[in-house]
C-alpha cells in the first residue's frame, strides 16, 4: 500500500466526505488565498462553507480523534488583541485537522521590543508557516499583511479593529441555518454598539447577501446612519428593530470606548437597550437571541435571557465556532 493510500485508509468517513466535496464553491475556495472579510465571499463559497462545517460538526461530535487532513500545514495564531473564543477555537480546529499550530505570545514576543507586524509576519513566513490567523486592533491590518506577505502565506482575519470579523459572521450564519434552514426573507436585528463592532459589519455584509432583512439599532452616537448604504434599516429605538425579528444579535457595549461620552450613562443604556424576556415578546414566535461574546451581563442582556437554554444561542454559537473554523482552514489550506 502506498503512503497516500495508507493515509486515506486511516481517515474517518467524515474526513473522506470532506475530501469528496465538489462543485463551483469548492473550486472558488481552492483558488482563494485569504479570508479577509465576508463581503468578498460568493454565495457558492458560502454554501460550500456550510456543507463543510456541517461535516466538521459531525466529526467533532463523533468522538473521532484528529484527522490527517492538514498534516503538512503549519498555522500561526497571531493575537495582538485579547481573545478567548476565536483563538481557542482556531487552535482546536487546526489540531482536529492534524495541522501544527503555534500560538505566538505577543506580550513576550519581539513585538514588545517594537517589531512591526510586517516584520513579525516575514519572520514566521521564513520559518515556512503556511497561514496566519491574525487579530489586531487596527482596522485594515489583515489586508495590510495580505498585501505584504500574501504571496507566501494565507491570511485569515480573526478581527481587525472595527472593520471585520468574518469567521464570527460565518458561525452566526451557520447557527441561524441550523435553526431556520435559510435566512432569506428573515428579519434579523443587530442591536447595541454598532459603531465599534466588527461583528456587526461582517454580519451585515453576509446576511444581506443571503437575502435577510437586516435591521440595526442603538443610540445615535453608536449607529452610523450611513450604514443604510449596506442595505440595512437603521433605527435608534430598539423596539421597531426587534419587532417580528427571528434572530436578535446583541452586541457588547464596548465599555473601554465609552470614556468619549458616546452614551449619557450606563444606567440609561441599560434602561433603553438591554435585551430581556419582556422585549423578546415583540420578536417573532420562536425568536432566538445571539451574542458573539464576551457579554456584559445585565448591561446589554439580562442574565436570565443569556442563560435561557431555549431562547439563547450563545453557547451554540461558541461550539459552532470550532466547526466553522475547521471548515475555513480545510477549504483554504487543503490542496
Ligand atoms: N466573539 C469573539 O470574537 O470573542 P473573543 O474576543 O473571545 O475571541
Amino acid at each position: 500500500m502506498s503512503e497516500h493510500s495508507a493515509l486515506v485508509a486511516s481517515m474517518s468517513s467524515h474526513a473522506r466526505e470532506l475530501q469528496k466535496l465538489s462543485g463551483p464553491g469548492v473550486d472558488s475556495w481552492k483558488n482563494r488565498r485569504h479570508l479577509l472579510d465576508t463581503k468578498d465571499l460568493s454565495t457558492d463559497e458560502l454554501q460550500t462553507l456550510v456543507r463543510a462545517a456541517t461535516i466538521c460538526k459531525e466529526m467533532m461530535h463523533s468522538g473521532e480523534g484528529p484527522q490527517p487532513l492538514l498534516t503538512s500545514r503549519t498555522i500561526a495564531n497571531l493575537f495582538y488583541e485579547n481573545s478567548t473564543r476565536t483563538r481557542s477555537s482556531f487552535e482546536l480546529a487546526a489540531k482536529r485537522l492534524g495541522a501544527t499550530v503555534i500560538n505566538l505570545d505577543i506580550a513576550s514576543s519581539s513585538v514588545a521590543k517594537g517589531e512591526t507586524i510586517v516584520d513579525t509576519g516575514r519572520t514566521l513566513a521564513a520559518m515556512a508557516v503556511d497561514a496566519f490567523v491574525q487579530r489586531h486592533n487596527c482596522s485594515g491590518s489583515a489586508m495590510q499583511i495580505a498585501r505584504e506577505l500574501g504571496d507566501r502565506v494565507h491570511i485569515i482575519n480573526a478581527g481587525d479593529g472595527w472593520n471585520g470579523h468574518p469567521t464570527q459572521a460565518l458561525l452566526d450564519y451557520f447557527t441561524m441555518l441550523e435553526v431556520r434552514g435559510s435566512v432569506k426573507g428573515a428579519k434579523i436585528a443587530i442591536v447595541g454598539d454598532i459603531t465599534h463592532s466588527r461583528v456587526a459589519r461582517s454580519n451585515m455584509w453576509l446576511l444581506t447577501k443571503m437575502g435577510a432583512d437586516v435591521h440595526i439599532a442603538g443610540p445615535p452616537t453608536l449607529v452610523p446612519p450611513e450604514l443604510s448604504s449596506l442595505g440595512v434599516t437603521v433605527h435608534n429605538k430598539l423596539e421597531p428593530a426587534i419587532e417580528g425579528a427571528s434572530f436578535i444579535i446583541v452586541l457588547r457595549l464596548q465599555l473601554e470606548r465609552q470614556k468619549q461620552g458616546l452614551i449619557p450613562s450606563i444606567g440609561e443604556y441599560r434602561r433603553v437597550y438591554r435585551m430581556d424576556h419582556a422585549r423578546l415578546k415583540l420578536a417573532a414566535e420562536g425568536a432566538k437571541v445571539m451574542h458573539p461574546g464576551p457579554m456584559n451581563r445585565d448591561l446589554e442582556i439580562t442574565h436570565a435571557l443569556a442563560d435561557d437554554a431555549e431562547k439563547s444561542l450563545v453557547l451554540t454559537q461558541v461550539g459552532n465556532g470550532v466547526a466553522v473554523r475547521m471548515a475555513v482552514l480545510y477549504l483554504l489550506l487543503a490542496r
